[in-house]
């Protein structure tokens, strides 16, 4: 019973801001718009994208060491708050309207 009351709202309300958000946002964006060259856009991505690539950069499967230091031994949990709270987020036009 708690449980189900628990991950029911998770779904339907927008995420709250992950603890960890300003580890990202140098790069990222705390919107999920990059804010370097060379960083991608990771506002609106596919939850499951997201988080999947979450845990190959942790693991070592992707190697990028700028992601790897960033990330550090984060819990699953992290990185999932973390890919919901992108996930959740809209895209900004950049440039051109
Ligand atoms: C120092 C800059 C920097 C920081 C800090 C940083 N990132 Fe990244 N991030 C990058 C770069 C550069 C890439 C592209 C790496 C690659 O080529 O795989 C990337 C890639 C990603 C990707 C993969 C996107 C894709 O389309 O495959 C995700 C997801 C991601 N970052 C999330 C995060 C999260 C969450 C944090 C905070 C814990 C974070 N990043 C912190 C620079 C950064």
């Amino acid at each position: 019973m708690l449980a189900w009351g628990a991950v029911a709202p998770a779904q339907a309300a927008a995420p709250q801001k992950p603890a960890r958000l300003g580890l990202c946002a140098a790069c990222h964006g705390e919107t999920g718009m990059a804010q370097i060259p060379g960083a991608p856009n990771l506002a609106g991505q596919q939850l499951d994208y997201l988080r999947e690539a979450l845990k190959q950069y942790r693991d070592g499967r992707r190697n990028v060491p700028l992601m790897r230091a960033a990330i550090g031994p984060m819990s699953d949990a992290d990185l999932d708050e973390l890919a919901r709270w992108y996930s959740a987020q809209t895209p900004a036009h950049q440039g051109n309207p």
